[in-house]
């Protein structure tokens, strides 16, 4: 049975989880507010990988014989300046999320709790690739500046993104 501190760090990270589906949801609103439906497209699939994040957790609390909670979590930004805005902010969210699943994996260690330390991993691999692809549209649309030719390339290409639940996870 998981212990009541590694429980409830993941309980909060269900919650944080959560948080940033929102976060992505409220930039894809932003993102059509501003004729970008490709861009907005991207953010949508985020927000499905975000709540996947959230139900994996939630799914490993009960496996574990734990209780897993919702503590709910308050309301995302609205505004943004730019797409490019947008992509650096959610940099830097996943930056802070990263921060957060290193603290999980410190909690799983301190309280020797391997299976939690096991199950963090496909998280903190996650991360990298979360901050990862954020970075790499940053550089995108720092290349083409401000040419709308370039942004709507850019739009056609994020358009594609499909969401594919990743098959190793129970
Ligand atoms: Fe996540
Ligand atoms: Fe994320």
């Amino acid at each position: 049975m998981i212990s009541k501190k590694m429980e409830s760090a993941i309980n909060d990270q269900i919650a944080a989880e959560f948080y940033s589906a929102h976060i992505y949801l409220a930039m894809a609103a932003y993102l059509e507010s501003i004729d970008l439906p490709g861009f907005a497209h991207w953010m949508r699939i985020q927000f499905q990988e975000e709540d996947f994040h959230a139900h994996k957790m939630f799914d490993y609390v009960i496996e574990r014989d734990g209780r897993a909670e919702l503590k709910g979590f308050g309301a995302p930004p609205k505004e943004w300046t730019s797409p490019l805005d947008v992509f650096e902010s959610a940099y830097k969210h996943e930056q802070k999320v990263t921060s957060l699943i290193n603290n999980l994996v410190d909690i799983a260690l301190s309280e020797k709790d391997h299976a939690s330390f096991i199950f963090l991993q496909w998280f903190v691999n996650e991360q990298v690739e979360e901050e990862a692809s954020a970075k790499a549209i940053i550089q995108q649309l720092k290349m083409i500046g401000d040419s709308r030719a370039g942004l709507f390339q850019i739009d056609r290409e994020l358009a594609q993104r499909i969401f594919t639940p990743p098959v190793a996870a129970e």
